[in-house]
C-alpha cells in the first residue's frame, strides 16, 4: 500500500501541510520541534485513529493545534490497486470529536480499519527491552491489532470488564462488593483475557522464525534470539479453540485464588493487563546480560520480523514511519536497516535532524525539509 498525497490542517504545528510523497521514500528532515514527528503521527492517526504521543492514544484535544477548534488529517492511499480518500475531523467539542470519511462519506471506524497499515519504529522501541512492561504491551497489542482489525474490540471488552471488576472491588457500586456479582466478573473477565492471551501467544509464535533470522542477519553473532511470552497463568502447548477455554479456566481459577489480596488492594492482580514479553540472547535473559548493542539489534530484529510477518499476513507491504532511528543506532547497524528497506518494497517515511543518516539513493528517495510546521521541497544535492 502506498500514500500518494497527504494533508494536514491545523494539526499540532502544521497549520497547512500538502506533501506529495515518493513512492518508496520521504525524508523528513530539519532541526529539533519543526514538526518531524507531527507528520509521523499525521500518518499514523490516519492508519489507527489513534496517535503514538497522546495519552490516552484516542485523545485529542493536544493533537489539536492550540487556540484552534478542528483539525483534520487527509490522505490518497493505495491498496492492491484500489484508492481510497482517508479522512479524519477532530474537535475540541461535541460527541463525535474524531469523525472520519473515506471518499467523501461519513464512515464509522470499524470500516476505516484495515485499509491502510502503518508500522511505526521509533526511539522508545529500542528501549524496549529494558523498559516498562506496560511499553511491551503495548508493542504486542499493536503488532496484532495490525494484523487483526478486530483485536482492538477484544481488547476494549476486556478494559470494559476489567474497569467494572476493579471498581466493585473498591465496592464502588450502590450495592458494595457482592461475591455473586464477582463471580459473574471472574467468568467474563477469563473469558475475554483467555481470547487477548491466545491471539497475543499465536501472534508471538507466527513471529519467532522471522525473528530469529532476522537477528542471525543483524548481529551475526551466531547468538539466538527469543521473546517469550509471560502469561499469569500456565499456558497449554497447543493452540486454537480449546487451548482458549483452557486459559480461560486457569485465568478463573486465578482470579478465585486472587480474590483476597484482589479485595484488599482494590484491583485485579492477574489477567493479560499483567503479562510480559521477556527478550533472550543465547539462552539468556536479554535485559539483564545483553549489551546496549545488542538490545538494540534485537529490537531491530523484532521490527524487521513485524514489518515482514505484516506484509505476509495483508497480502501488500505496510507504510513504515521511522521516527529518528538513525541517529540512535550505530552506523553498521544503520547500514544494515537501510540495506533492509532497500530490499522490501514498501512505501517509507523517514525522519531525521540530518540527511546524511538516510543511506538511500537519490533516485529512490524525497526529501523535504521541515521548518516551523511547514515542508518544503529540498533540492540539496545528496
Ligand atoms: N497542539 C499543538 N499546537 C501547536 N503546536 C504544537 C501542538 N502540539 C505540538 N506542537 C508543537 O510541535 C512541535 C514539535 O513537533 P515535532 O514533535 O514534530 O518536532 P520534531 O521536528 O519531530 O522535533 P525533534 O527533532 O526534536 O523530534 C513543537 O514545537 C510543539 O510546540
Ligand atoms: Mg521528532
Amino acid at each position: 500500500m502506498y500514500v500518494r498525497s497527504l494533508w494536514a490542517e491545523r494539526f499540532r504545528n502544521l497549520r497547512r501541510l500538502e506533501l506529495e510523497p515518493h513512492p518508496r521514500f520521504t525524508v523528513l528532515y530539519g532541526d529539533n520541534g519543526q514538526g518531524k514527528t507531527n507528520i509521523l503521527e499525521a500518518l499514523y492517526l490516519l492508519a489507527t485513529l489513534r496517535s503514538f504521543r497522546t495519552s490516552p492514544p484516542g485523545a485529542v484535544d493536544d493533537l489539536i493545534q492550540m487556540g484552534e477548534r478542528k483539525a483534520t488529517v487527509g490522505a490518497w492511499v493505495e491498496r492492491l490497486g484500489v484508492e481510497r480518500c482517508l479522512r479524519v475531523e477532530m474537535s475540541r467539542e461535541g460527541p463525535g470529536r474524531k469523525q472520519v470519511q473515506i471518499d467523501g462519506k461519513t464512515a464509522r471506524s470499524g470500516a476505516f480499519f484495515g485499509g491502510f497499515n502503518a508500522v511505526l519504529f521509533c526511539p522508545d522501541d529500542l528501549r524496549l527491552p529494558k523498559g516498562p512492561p506496560a511499553q511491551r504491551r503495548r508493542f504486542l497489542d499493536r503488532a496484532v491489532w495490525n494484523t487483526r482489525p478486530t483485536y482492538l474490540r477484544e481488547v476494549q471488552a476486556y478494559e470494559r470488564i476489567l474497569r467494572s471488576r476493579n471498581a466493585l472491588l473498591r465496592g464502588e457500586g450502590r450495592t458494595g462488593c457482592s461475591s455473586q456479582m464477582l463471580e459473574v466478573y471472574d467468568e467474563q473477565l477469563a473469558a475475554a483475557g483467555a481470547v487477548l492471551v491466545g491471539r497475543r501467544v499465536a501472534y508471538l509464535q507466527d513471529l519467532a522464525g522471522g525473528f530469529h533470522a532476522a537477528f542471525a542477519r543483524v548481529s551475526r553473532s551466531g547468538l539466538s534470539a527469543e521473546v517469550r511470552y509471560h502469561a499469569s497463568v500456565p499456558l497449554p502447548v497447543e493452540q486454537g479453540e480449546t487451548a482458549v477455554q483452557q486459559i480461560a479456566a486457569q485465568l478463573r481459577q486465578r482470579l478465585l485464588d486472587d480474590r483476597r489480596r484482589d479485595l484488599q488492594r482494590g484491583f485485579t492482580h492477574s489477567g493479560p493487563h499483567a503479562d510480559d514479553l521477556e527478550f533472550f540472547l543465547g539462552g539468556q535473559p536479554a535485559a539483564a546480560f545483553a549489551s546496549q548493542g545488542q538490545l538494540r539489534a534485537l529490537v531491530l530484529a523484532l521490527k524487521i520480523a513485524e514489518i515482514c510477518h505484516l506484509h505476509t499476513v495483508l497480502g501488500d507491504p505496510p507504510v513504515l514511519l521511522l521516527d529518528d532511528v538513525s541517529s540512535e543506532l550505530d552506523p553498521r547497524r544503520n547500514a544494515y536497516l537501510f540495506e533492509f528497506l532497500q530490499e522490501i518494497s514498501c512505501q517509507g517515511f523517514i525522519t531525521t535532524t540530518s540527511p546524511r543518516y538516510i543511506l538511500l539513493d537519490a533516485a529512490e528517495r524525497r526529501d523535504f525539509q521541515v521548518h516551523a510546521g511547514e515542508a518544503t521541497l529540498a533540492n540539496h544535492v545528496l
